[in-house]
């Protein structure tokens, strides 16, 4: 059976494979995705681990010169997807991208390839190319996201967390203004259910943000202090902590000790503000509006995904508790929201629907910190949800029904992954 998914999930990843990138999907999402495509990379290693480095290299091809790393790489034309390259106005190479990012898994994937690599050679070869450019990219994450060095990264957009229409932007969001927004037509919703998808609201503000950072010229030193969504988001900031640490470890490896030691101070300080949006009451991490300078009062997976960074003993087992109870009101683990909140919708997209990467990163966590029997929970969870389901975007903790777009990547990846980690240690 675990033989069957693995062949079918490669066919996933065969069928969205553009030769040096790979799409989400096909249909819905036709460019290369920053953390879909760097996430996916783990699944190609264990099959073709060639493939798996170029994947990643590919992604960082188009890094631009301050050390962002874009969140879609507009590879070739394609009309069926909004907002396309024209409406960013952003490129800063032949291939156009997007003016954004989104959470910084590289760090975490690349120290992992690296230490599980079959070809060493190989291993050293692509790591040491990486590892300045994965590093700058860190730095402008607290150069340009953190300019008054609280430790903390934020976003300036809902889609840099890559939890697009989470519960947790619907206040800050609600103060973006949707005036003089560009007439415009979505495609997402011919693809995909609308009923899975943001709503038409959410869009004109996800497009007027990114008209008014295209008018500020994507001048990387007045987005932050300018855009009205301003929110320090613990799951993206956790990512990022956790990749730093990686990063510091894998710079050590090739005896790169400049980099371990600034990559080491980042995730020191990052570590050490987590701390302040930790909610007691909650037994999770909140969400920050750095605009209106409070925590935000949503249980959304953004504060349980903290448990991916190097997080006390008595804050991992917090956050393990927490998502045991979670377990009692979902079939399958984990819920992207708490589904006691009013808000909760478990067909739309980051409103209550499970994730495979989202799983995968939080029982790696788990696990580390001594949860096995959680961390085995979620895994087993997933894998029943594609043996149900497909290798769908995203599924309902409820009834395990897939939603969003079908045949998809990183989900593919995942549960290669999972089985094939499994297998080893065994
Ligand atoms: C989308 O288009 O839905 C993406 O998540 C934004 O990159």
């Amino acid at each position: 059976m675990t033989q069957d998914l693995v062949s079918r999930a490669r066919d996933v990843m065969s069928r969205n494979d553009r030769g040096a990138y790979t799409v989400p999907t096909h249909g819905l999402y036709p460019f290369q995705w920053n953390w879909d495509s760097v996430l996916s990379a783990m699944g190609f290693a264990h099959f073709d681990e060639d493939r798996a480095w170029t994947e990643i290299c590919t992604l960082f091809e188009h890094q631009w010169d301050d050390g962002m790393v874009p969140h879609i790489i507009f590879h070739e034309r394609d009309e069926g997807y909004f907002p396309g390259p024209e409406v960013w106005g952003a490129g800063r190479g032949a291939v156009p991208t997007s003016g954004i990012t989104q959470p910084a898994v590289a760090g975490f994937v690349v120290r992992r390839m690296y230490e599980r690599a079959r070809d060493a050679g190989l291993a050293e070869e692509r790591a040491r190319h990486l590892l300045p450019r994965i590093h700058a990219w860190h730095s402008w994450m607290h150069r340009s996201r953190d300019p008054e060095g609280t430790g903390l990264a934020a976003i300036i957009h809902p889609w840099e967390s890559g939890r697009d229409n989470s519960i947790d932007w619907d206040e800050p969001l609600s103060r973006v203004p949707t005036d003089g927004v560009d007439a415009f037509r979505r495609r997402d919703t011919e693809h995909a259910n609308p009923d899975h998808r943001p709503t038409d609201d959410q869009y004109l503000r996800y497009i007027w943000l990114v008209q008014k950072f295209r008018s500020l010229e994507w001048d990387g030193g007045r987005l932050h202090d300018e855009s009205p969504f301003c929110v320090v988001d613990p799951g993206f900031n956790a990512i990022l902590i956790r990749s730093c640490v990686d990063l510091a470890a894998l710079a050590e490896r090739l005896e790169e000790y400049g980099i371990a030691e600034r990559e080491r101070e980042m995730a020191r300080r990052g570590l050490a503000a987590l701390e302040s949006l930790w909610s007691e009451r909650h037994g999770q991490h909140l969400c920050f509006d750095r605009r209106a300078g409070r925590l935000i009062e949503s249980l959304s997976v953004g504060g349980l995904l903290t448990v991916f960074a190097p997080v006390s003993k008595d804050r991992a087992h917090a956050l393990a508790q927490r998502i045991e109870a979670l377990s009692n009101s979902c079939a399958r683990l984990v819920p992207s929201h708490d589904p006691s909140a009013p808000e909760f919708d478990g067909l739309r997209y980051w409103r209550g629907p499970a994730w495979l990467i989202v799983n995968r990163m939080i029982a790696d966590g788990l696990e580390r910190s001594g949860a096995e029997a959680i961390a085995r929970r979620i895994r087993e969870d997933s894998l029943r949800l594609i043996e149900d389901g497909g290798f769908a975007e995203y599924y309902d903790p409820r009834t395990g029904e897939p939603c969003g777009g079908g045949e998809f990547t990183w989900t593919a990846a995942m549960v290669i992954e999972m089985i094939e980690t499994a297998r080893e240690a065994a």
